[in-house]
């Protein structure tokens, strides 16, 4: 078979975030986050796993960053946890944790690999919690402090910026479900931290634009693209249409339209009422096209009747999430056209039960195949004319997946979690011989 080409330059990348994989939880002047403080409450996560140690990459990011470089990685997307940075999420900066993030771009720069940052995927520092969290107004401006100094310590070394990792999953699982840190359930504290943290992501980007700093910036939204269970049923097909509108538009409506989509903070609360409080300049600051869109997939919704039977003919991962390729495809498109910047697919891969076999080779043939039908799509929609730049495999390593602890594995590279050895599994090397062929 020809195998498929993608564009010269085109950015092979793997992601990964500061509380799923550095642990040193409690180390070097770093304050805790409500992560700390969610995974240490019994019952919040699987086998009562704590991000405490995880992977320990705060103390092995070298031997890391050989496998980065060895696996022929162009960009790397990480996290910076804000409260290693800044304890109290306000005020005085803790040199030390800055000087972690400094090494480790040296060190990416060194073995030539780029740095991508996420400024926020998740670990608040505990202390804003503590006055509200997102809930509360202050916590935007304390936020685009907080990437202000990001930008001036680390802007020598990144040039690309993600403002937000999935705040969908920040307001509504953390507070709407609860399933995640600060497990608040409250839906109209939901729909007001969505818009606090669009307003965070328009005041950063603000301060990027201020200090005039080379580069380019954008946010990270997740996005399951929805289907009509039955393809010609006309009602099932509005609906997906308008959930599709309301899902991706959420975020990128305001930071590219300037309004939020009709309809969308009833249909998120799941009730009326709940509108959040939005100041009368707030627009203006969030309307400001963003360099890129930064697009997670992992599967896709059905609508309708249908729509079970039609999702239970797509194998599963670990998660119990369907694999439904074709989703990428739809989702970049879709987005592609509605906003008109380029795209990075900045997070996508599978979990598997994955374990080492009795030659020491860790054998995760489904993660191959889940990586490489994706990776077809992408490459259709790339020749469809959709701008998409770069791929970010999730993840690099086994890490602290949330609530699911170390249960489910979404690694290219195997974590031994008593003894901490790295083990590149099979797909490590697959993705390799892609970054090589610059193909698939
Ligand atoms: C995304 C998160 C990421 C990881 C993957 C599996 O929602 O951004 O941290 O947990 O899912």
């Amino acid at each position: 078979m020809n195998k498929l080409v993608f564009p010269q330059g085109f950015i092979w990348g793997a992601a990964t975030a500061s509380y799923q994989i550095e642990g040193a939880a409690f180390e070097d002047g770093k304050g805790e986050s409500i992560w700390d403080r969610f995974s240490h409450v019994p019952g919040n996560i699987t086998n009562a796993d704590t991000g405490d140690v995880a992977c320990d990459h705060y103390h092995r990011y070298k031997e890391d960053i050989a496998l980065m470089r060895e696996l022929g990685l162009k960009s790397y997307r990480f996290s910076l946890s804000w409260p290693r940075i800044i304890p109290d999420g306000k005020g005085n900066m803790n040199h030390k944790g800055m000087d972690f993030y400094l090494r480790l771009c040296e060190g990416l720069a060194e073995a030539g690999i780029e740095p991508a940052v996420t400024l926020y995927h998740w670990d608040l520092p505990q202390r804003l919690m503590d006055i509200g969290g997102w809930v509360h107004r202050d916590t935007v401006k304390y936020f685009a402090d907080y990437a202000a100094l990001a930008f001036d310590h680390l802007n020598p070394y990144v040039k690309r910026w993600f403002t937000l990792n999935e705040p969908n999953v920040v307001a509504y699982v953390g507070y709407k479900e609860g399933r995640h840190a600060p497990g608040v359930r409250d839906p109209r504290a939901a729909n007001q931290v969505a818009h606090h943290l669009v307003l965070g992501h328009g005041l950063a980007h603000q301060a990027f634009i201020d200090g005039n700093y080379q580069g380019e910036l954008g946010i990270v939204v997740d996005v399951w693209p929805c289907y009509p269970s039955v393809i010609d049923d006309l009602e099932e097909k509005a609906l997906a249409g308008q959930l599709n509108k309301w899902n991706l538009g959420l975020f990128l409506d305001p930071i590219f339209k300037g309004a939020y989509t009709d309809g969308v903070w009833d249909y998120k609360a799941g009730g009326a009422g709940f509108e959040p409080i939005i100041g009368p300049d707030d627009m203006r600051i969030i309307h400001k096209p963003a360099d890129f869109i930064g697009l997670n997939n992992y599967s896709s919704h059905f609508v309708g009747n249908k729509a079970q039977q039609v999702e239970g003919e797509f194998p599963v991962t670990q998660m119990n999430w369907h694999i439904v390729p074709e989703g990428i495809y739809d989702l970049s498109f879709m987005a592609g056209q509605e906003y008109g910047v380029p795209i990075y697919i900045t997070e996508n891969g599978a979990a598997c039960a994955d374990k080492p076999s009795a030659d020491g080779e860790v054998k995760d043939p489904l993660r191959i195949e889940y990586i490489r039908k994706h990776l077809m799509q992408i490459h259709r929609a790339i020749s469809d004319g959709v701008d998409i730049k770069g791929y970010y495999c999730w993840s690099l390593m086994d890490n602290f997946e949330w609530a699911h602890g170390f249960e489910k594995r979404f690694g290219l590279i195997y974590i031994d979690y008593n003894t901490l050895q790295r083990i590149p599994k099979q797909s490590y090397k697959w993705y390799q011989q892609v970054i090589k062929d610059n193909a698939v």
